[in-house]
Formats: C-alpha cells, sequence, structure tokens
C-alpha cells in the first residue's frame, strides 16, 4: 500500500465527534497512520495537528459534524448514524460503516402500557427521525422536542412514548419503560464532503482505505476474542 504521508500534499480535515464515539475513533484512526499530536483529553483546544502535516482533526459535538462535513469546513467526519439520519446528511458520501459505538434507535414506552392509539405524544431528540418514521407506520403523531433524560417524558405524562437510542437497555429498565419498535440500527459512519471526494480524491482514497482496513482488523480480532 502506497504511504499515506507521501500522499498528503493536500490539507484535510477530519471532524471528530467528541464523547462516547471519541475513545474509540482513536484507536481506529492511529491504526491507519493518523495520531492526534498531543492529548486531546487534556486540551482545550480544538483543532489540532497530527503526526501527518496536512491532517488536521477538529473535535466537535456529534450534531455539529455533518454540518462542518456538508458545507466543506471539513473534508471528512465521523459521526453516528443516529446523527446523520436526523440531520439528513445531504451533500455527504459514506464511504465506510467504522462499526464502532454500536446501539439502537428505538422507540419505547411505559412497561405494559398499550401504545396511544389516537394522536401519540412522542418526546424525543430526534424529531426528523420520529417524524418520518410514524409518518411511515402511518400513525398520528405530536413530537416533542427534548434535549436530555427522555425516560422521564413518559412518567411525567409529558409524552406517551419515546424515540431514544438504546443500548444495554437499563435506563429504559431503570424507569419502567420497555422498547417497542426498532427505527434503526446504529453505528459510527465515516462521512466525505461531495466535493472533497471528487477534488482531493487521490489523497481522501488512500486514507479511506487505511480506515476499511483498521475496521477490518479490528472485527477479527473481536471474531477471535469470541471464540
Ligand atoms: P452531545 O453532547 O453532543 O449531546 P451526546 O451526549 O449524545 O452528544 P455521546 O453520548 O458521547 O454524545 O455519544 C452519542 C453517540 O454515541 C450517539 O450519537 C450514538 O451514535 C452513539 N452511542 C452508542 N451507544 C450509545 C448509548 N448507549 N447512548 C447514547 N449514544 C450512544
Ligand atoms: C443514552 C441514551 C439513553 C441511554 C441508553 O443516554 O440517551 O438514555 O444512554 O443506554 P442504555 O440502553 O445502555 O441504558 P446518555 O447516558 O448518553 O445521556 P444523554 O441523555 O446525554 O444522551
Amino acid at each position: 500500500m502506497t504511504d499515506v504521508s507521501e500522499l498528503m500534499t493536500k490539507q484535510l480535515i477530519v471532524a471528530l465527534s467528541k464523547g462516547r464515539i471519541l475513545d474509540e475513533t482513536l484507536p481506529l484512526l492511529a491504526d491507519a497512520g493518523i495520531e492526534p499530536a498531543e492529548d486531546l483529553g487534556k486540551s482545550r483546544k480544538l483543532l489540532f495537528d497530527t503526526n501527518l502535516p496536512n491532517v488536521k482533526l477538529v473535535v466537535i459535538r456529534a450534531t455539529d459534524v455533518p454540518t462542518y462535513v456538508q458545507l466543506g469546513a471539513a473534508d471528512l467526519g465521523v459521526a453516528g448514524k443516529d446523527v446523520l439520519l436526523e440531520h439528513g446528511a445531504e451533500g455527504l458520501y459514506e464511504p465506510l460503516d467504522l462499526e464502532i459505538a454500536g446501539c439502537k434507535l428505538m422507540t419505547a414506552g411505559v412497561k405494559g402500557a398499550e401504545p396511544a392509539q389516537a394522536r401519540r405524544r412522542v418526546a424525543t431528540k430526534f424529531v426528523n427521525v420520529a417524524r418520518r418514521y410514524y409518518a411511515e407506520q402511518g400513525i398520528q403523531a405530536e413530537v416533542i422536542k427534548l434535549y436530555g433524560a427522555m425516560e422521564l417524558a413518559p412518567l411525567m405524562n409529558l409524552a406517551d412514548e419515546i424515540v431514544d437510542i438504546v443500548d444495554t437497555g437499563n435506563t429504559l429498565r431503570a424507569n419502567g419503560m420497555e422498547p417497542r419498535e426498532l427505527i434503526a440500527s446504529i453505528s459510527t459512519r465515516l462521512v466525505v464532503n461531495k466535493a472533497a471526494m471528487t477534488m482531493k480524491h487521490e489523497h481522501l482514497k488512500p486514507l479511506i482505505e487505511r480506515l476499511r482496513a483498521a475496521v477490518a482488523k479490528r472485527r477479527d480480532h473481536h471474531a477471535l476474542a469470541a471464540r
């Protein structure tokens, strides 16, 4: 494989989602030959140099990643599929599933309660996903935007149902709720600005391929460990 550093003559900006996705992204980047020049966790900085002179990292809120990449402020981004679905992600290529931070986007309600048949009140931070989902199901829904602690909404009779991320299901159980329908299986994706994919193709391609190899290596490692 070509040495990625030889090909990096044009600047590439990679937008990373901070939080739990970042912890799983950094080992993949390292495996693909990209290492931040300093410890991301120990700095208040937002823009970081890397070991490759033409690759820089920005560490931003997950929900801002598609916007940075769509508008070309970053060439590449790393974001959860949930965030991409909610954003719409027009003008973005999604060449690679990084297979990290897996979870599910689901509807959930109070344990044992029948879903409301008439207009259903749905609390979520994924308002676009929820509107689309209930419309597709032919269910009339009043979508209520919340910014966190969705599981509280049915308990406080603010909503009949929620649309939220479910991983272990512990948060739902702890609040007397249960998962209902699966909306989408979620993992973290690599996204690329469409114009950059054309203009910087010879620089982006080896980077994407190195990340693809890093994902495959991690998958093999996990498969071996599971035996
Ligand atoms: P922000 O601080 O921008 O609101 P956040 O608190 O939602 O973001 P994190 O919880 O660090 O950010 O990461 C959220 C992303 O991680 C989700 O978009 C999803 O793709 C993924 N994810 C994986 N497992 C979970 C989980 N159990 N809960 C929430 N998100 C998860
Ligand atoms: C997330 C998500 C759920 C919970 C799901 O919240 O919003 O509440 O985790 O995980 P579980 O099924 O394993 O319990 P988080 O703790 O990240 O806080 P948030 O509300 O800020 O997203």
